[in-house]
């Protein structure tokens, strides 16, 4: 068996940049080659000694789940050698016991209830401000304005950054999720970063706070603490975990709806309609299409079989799309009946941060539907949904009117 190092022998090929949109591709490697050896990721700034030897990627939803539910089978400890570089050893990587106490320790800052105390205190107005600031311009671009800012100042706030610190916490972050354009910027900001949070998390140790750097420092089991450096590398990996995950799946959100007119007014019309429209959104454009796994031991996937130690992508993208378990799995409809996506991963890493994100996108949803009306989307060559393997669009100029 030959190893494919591109897509470029199929008669569908995909645009590995994700300049194209590659569900055409996605439909049908599902329904020709599920479980395929070869590779969908950018490899193009990869270092050759970081490229995996043998590479696969499953398409179907069954077999992704399955792989997300297996986690001893298919390990995220690759992980440690890729985004660890940078941040340091990561609950991602984790398995085991090490991930369930870790998970434990962190989740707590994370939990439903922490999310009813802040949703109506820090988040709704948060939304509610930035909405104020560009209401009365008639136009704007929604990326910039405000997809990129309410994560980043909602980040800020529950991390209890003081407000003079948001320019400096922004300009950090920026360069931090940017590490794929420009590593130099990435690793700089890394490590200013470090120096920051070590900061914060001093300060909190000499006077508690309330806030989610308050809650680690003081997370406790069974007399066992986070290290400083776990609540480090914990705080920078929720930027791109958290803060770029939230900014583009918001950002696919509102594109799809502004083209999409008659679902943008009902859900104008009928608020009840936003949770379905925030899932359909995560459904149909995933901000984030794969991730990576590595077999620790020889499997077989729908009869075919894959060795241990291959790199096998689960495709994110491609599952969402499953004609096997949605109808017209290709129409955008907010209306269909709700099944799970599979955006926020599954089984043990399934996403910490999920039930936020659903807040977060809700409250700058109703924030904008209150203060501007006849929204109208100005398309131009950048305004669609790009990239491999984080997509939304780079902008989203639109012109509207204040709410009377
Ligand atoms: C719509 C927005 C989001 C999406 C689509 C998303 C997606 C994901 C996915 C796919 C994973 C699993 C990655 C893997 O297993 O390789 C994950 C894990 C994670 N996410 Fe999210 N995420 C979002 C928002 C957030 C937010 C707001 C936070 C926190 C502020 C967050 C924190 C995390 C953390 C800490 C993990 C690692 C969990 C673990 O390893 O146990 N995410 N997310």
């Amino acid at each position: 068996m030959t190893i494919s190092t591109g897509p470029y022998d199929k008669p569908i090929t995909l645009d590995p940049t994700g300049d194209r949109d590659p569900y055409e591709y996605y439909a049908y490697m599902r329904n020709t080659e599920p479980v395929w050896r070869g590779t969908i990721m950018d490899q193009s700034m990869t270092p050759p000694e970081l490229l995996p030897d043998d590479e696969w990627t499953l398409f179907d939803f069954n077999s992704v789940f399955a792989a997300f539910r297996d986690d001893e089978l298919f390990s995220s400890e690759q992980y440690n050698e890729t985004i660890g570089l940078v941040f340091g050893p990561t609950i991602l990587g984790m398995h085991g016991k090490q991930h369930h106490d870790h998970r434990s320790l962190v989740s707590k800052a994370f939990r439903q209830s922490a999310l009813e105390r802040w949703e109506p205190a820090v988040i709704d107005p948060i939304c509610d401000d930035l909405v104020d600031e560009i209401k009365d311009n008639g136009s704007a671009d929604l990326v910039k304005d405000v997809t990129l800012e309410f994560p980043t100042r909602v980040t800020a706030a529950l991390l209890g950054l003081p407000e003079s610190d948001l320019d400096l916490f922004r300009r950090l972050s920026f360069d931090l999720i940017s590490i794929y354009v420009d590593i130099e910027a990435g690793l700089r900001a890394s490590v200013e970063l470090q120096g920051y949070f070590q900061q914060q998390v001093d300060q909190r140790r000499s006077k508690m706070t309330n806030d989610i750097i308050g809650d680690l420092v003081g997370a406790e089991i069974d007399g066992e603490k986070l290290t400083d450096e776990a609540i480090i590398s914990f705080l920078r990996l929720l930027l791109p975990a958290g803060l770029e995950t939230t900014f583009r799946s918001s950002s696919n959100l509102l594109y799809l709806l502004l083209s999409h007119p008659e679902q943008l007014h009902a859900v104008q019309g009928d608020r009840g309609l936003i949770p379905a429209a925030i899932e359909e959104g995560l459904r149909y454009e995933t901000p984030l299409v794969a991730v990576p796994r590595t077999t620790t031991r020889d499997v077989e996937v729908r009869g075919i079989s894959i060795p241990a130690g291959a790199q096998v992508n689960l495709c994110i993208g491609a599952a969402n799309r499953d004609e096997a378990r949605w109808t017209d799995a290709n129409l955008f409809d907010i209306h269909r009946p709700r099944r799970a996506h599979i955006s926020f991963a599954g089984g043990i890493h399934s996403c910490l941060g999920m039930h936020l994100a659903r807040v977060e996108t809700r409250a700058m949803l109703n924030s904008l539907f209150d203060r501007v009306t006849d929204l109208q989307l100005v398309p131009d060559d950048d305004t669609r949904i790009v990239g491999n393997p984080f997509r939304s669009p780079k902008k989203l100029p639109v012109t509207f009117r204040p709410v009377a």
